[in-house]
């Protein structure tokens, strides 16, 4: 399975009315190749509405999870395993978001273990890492703790979105040499996190939006976007997709 190139992370906005409203300016808007490559990740309470939309109107664009939870011996009051993501059209489930990460205090282990959850259930998985702190020479060790949740997994089910918290939702992004110098690190630190020669697409994150979007995919070490706010209403998206793929 391929991963879409461009994903759309709604985090906890929306509603029935305004999925159906974004999906139509997505059909009126955007060519199917072009839809072939985007990832739309609602709030889970929504996929089911956004499923239906996208079977009644042969969209192309493909469906995600913002999170999952573990699959486990015992009962979880409010949990939503792999199976049932895959159940209402999820191929695809982002983990390790730096929001679940300091909000839901998600540490390593536990997102090594969605991880397994994902990948037994049959879902690909968008794994995020990222530093907090701009300019801070503790970066490179902190991913490469955050990646070590990925040790021994292989690549073909998995991307990496590298997602600095300095740039989530702040106008900021980093430069592209400093954007090459963290993708080139990730992707030299899984393979030996895996001791495989195996080359890991790493996908950007953090205040994309219509005007930065297309040089940040002409970057050679992106391999793919993470849009948050700029994914909320539809002409905005429908502006960064058709600028990278027209
Ligand atoms: P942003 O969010 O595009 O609003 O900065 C990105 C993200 O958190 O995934």
């Amino acid at each position: 399975m391929s991963h879409p190139k461009v994903i759309a992370n709604w985090k906890m906005n929306g509603s029935k009315e305004a999925i159906q409203i974004w999906l139509e300016g997505f059909a009126n808007e955007i060519n199917p190749t072009a839809q072939k490559e985007c990832l739309f990740c609602p709030p889970v309470i929504y996929l089911e509405t956004a499923k239906t939309v996208i079977r009644d109107k042969d969209l192309n664009l493909s469906l995600g999870a913002q999170n999952l939870d573990i699959d486990s011996l015992h009962s979880q009051t409010g949990a939503v395993s792999a199976s049932m993501l895959k159940d209402v059209g999820c191929e695809f489930v982002i983990i390790g978001h730096s929001e679940r990460r300091t909000l839901f205090n998600e540490d390593n282990l536990l997102l090594r273990t969605k991880v397994i959850s994902a990948l037994e259930g049959n879902l690909a998985v968008v794994f995020c890492v990222g530093e907090t702190e701009k300019e801070d020479s503790t970066s490179k060790d902190l991913i490469r703790k955050q990646l070590e949740a990925l040790r021994d997994f292989c690549k073909p089910k998995i991307v990496i979105a590298y997602e600095p918290l300095w740039a989530i939702g702040t106008g900021e992004i980093p430069s592209g040499s400093y954007l090459n110098d963290m993708h080139s690190f990730i992707k030299d630190e899984l393979k030996y996190i895996l001791d495989k020669e195996q080359d890991f697409s790493v996908y950007y994150g953090g205040s994309i939006n219509a005007e930065n979007a297309n040089d940040l995919m002409n970057l050679d070490c992106v391999d793919g976007l993470l849009v948050g706010g700029a994914s909320l209403d539809s002409s905005s998206f429908v502006q960064i997709i058709n600028k990278i793929y027209s």
